[in-house]
């Protein structure tokens, strides 16, 4: 496929990079910039056949087959519309919109134009991510009720995203939308997410929107999904998901400990990883940051779903239905309450159950935990049925 990037930005540069990388099919034909000095720069680093300052030439263009945005969140709509009068199938970062009414009218614009849209939620689709969903899907950790996804770091990297206007929000918006989808994967996407308790605060940085938050997100089947997001955390880009499901956890960490450790007495112009502070001391770089962060799983996902006329694993429904959380948590972050999550057009389960969980031990008793304990015995706690009393056998060892 040939593609039209809109941008040369940070994530720019990250989607070429893994694009240009090991001998991949797909390639990028011309990247947009605003600055043509800028794109030419963007065009000789990846040596692309084609650049430009304005953005329908790029989309336009007749040997573009795909346009890949990754440009300010402000920005997306209009590169939506655009794309979805050029009849181009679109891949758009992530967030969707700066608000679900946004999120909306780009989800509908696609589905009216009959183009192929994929959501680029990175973050589900590294392959300890894909693996983990899978070993739920197959019940390895039993029914999952809790998922905890943090992305900490010390805040973004250019002026737009500390603009409200421009970014939608702050932390909650910029780092709050992957740990969302995460977390409604773990879950299963087809459980409707029913309201929203959030804690946002502006505690470090002299902006209008939250450098921190803390949300708890409640799904239909009794699952909570929590997020918790920081543009004030010190020391590198914190990202680690969990799992607590009835039969067993999950534990991920994507960046700052991947199990690659150096230590150096420094070099001052090092890189060492995406928002890592410092090029001194013990360090924790990763192998292929774009792997780490799944975007070549990503995009194969994204290119196959176009060739085999199927739906991506991250689709636009699913960037809106993300919005639609994030504006329940924008909202109860004001008001204190739980807030309703308010999607128009809910295509999941209307009702999920939330079976009981309970395991017996006798016709009388049910099981309340068993434990081996230091002197080898085997300690169980019970229930009484009906009397509801609690008490314990001890097995001698
Ligand atoms: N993990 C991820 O998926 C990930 C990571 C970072 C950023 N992003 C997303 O990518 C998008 C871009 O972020 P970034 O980090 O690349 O930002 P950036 O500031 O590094 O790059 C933005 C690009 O857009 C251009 N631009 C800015 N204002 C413009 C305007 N008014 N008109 C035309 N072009 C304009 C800039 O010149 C630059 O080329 C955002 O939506 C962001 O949320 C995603």
């Amino acid at each position: 496929m040939r593609i039209a990037i809109l941008g040369s930005g940070f994530i720019a540069r990250f989607y070429a990079t893994t694009l240009h990388a090991q001998r991949r099919k797909d390639y990028i034909f011309t990247v947009y910039s605003r600055d043509l000095d800028n794109a030419k720069r963007f065009a000789d680093d990846y040596q692309l056949a084609h650049y430009t300052d304005d953005m329908d030439t790029a989309i336009n263009h007749p040997d573009i087959d795909v346009v890949l945005i990754a440009l300010p969140n402000d920005l997306h709509e209009i590169a939506v519309a655009k794309s979805a009068q050029g009849k181009k199938h679109v891949l758009c970062t992530k967030p969707l919109g700066r608000t679900a009414a946004e999120a909306k009218r780009m989800l509908d614009m696609v589905e009216q134009a009959g183009i192929f849209a994929g959501y680029l939620e990175d973050l589900c689709y590294t392959p300890k991510f894909l693996k983990s969903v899978k070993a739920i899907q197959k019940g390895s950790i039993g029914k999952v009720l809790w998922t905890k996804s943090r992305e900490a770091h010390p805040g973004p990297h250019s002026d737009w995203f500390w603009d409200k206007e421009k970014s939608g929000g702050g932390a909650i918006i910029d780092l709050g939308c992957h740990c969302v989808e995460i977390s409604r994967n773990f879950i299963g996407k087809e459980v409707k997410p029913l309201e929203v308790m959030c804690w946002a605060a502006t505690q470090v940085h002299p902006i209008d929107a939250e450098d921190q938050a803390i949300g708890l997100v409640k799904y239909a089947n009794g699952a909570i999904g929590q997020f918790e997001v920081s543009w004030t955390f010190r020391g590198g880009m914190d990202l680690r998901d969990e799992v607590i499901g009835t039969e067993g956890s999950i534990w991920l960490n994507s960046f700052l400990r991947t199990g690659f450790e150096i230590f150096s007495v420094g070099k001052p112009d090092a890189y060492v990883a995406e928002k890592a502070e410092v090029s001194n001391g013990w360090l924790f770089p990763v192998g292929d940051e774009a792997h780490e962060l799944g975007y070549p799983h990503m995009f194969t996902d994204m290119f196959d779903a176009i060739e085999e006329k199927r739906e991506p694993l991250e689709t636009f429904y699913d960037g809106y239905v993300v919005n639609a959380i994030l504006d329940a948590a924008f909202l109860s972050a004001k008001t204190k309450k739980w807030e309703p999550v308010l999607i128009e057009d809910w295509r999941g389960e209307e009702f999920t159950a939330q079976e009981e969980v309970l395991a017996s031990f006798d016709d009388e008793h049910f099981l309340i935990k068993e434990e081996v304990m230091p002197n080898k015995d085997l300690k169980k706690i019970l229930k009484h049925k009906i009397t509801g009393k609690v008490t314990q056998k001890i097995f001698k060892a």
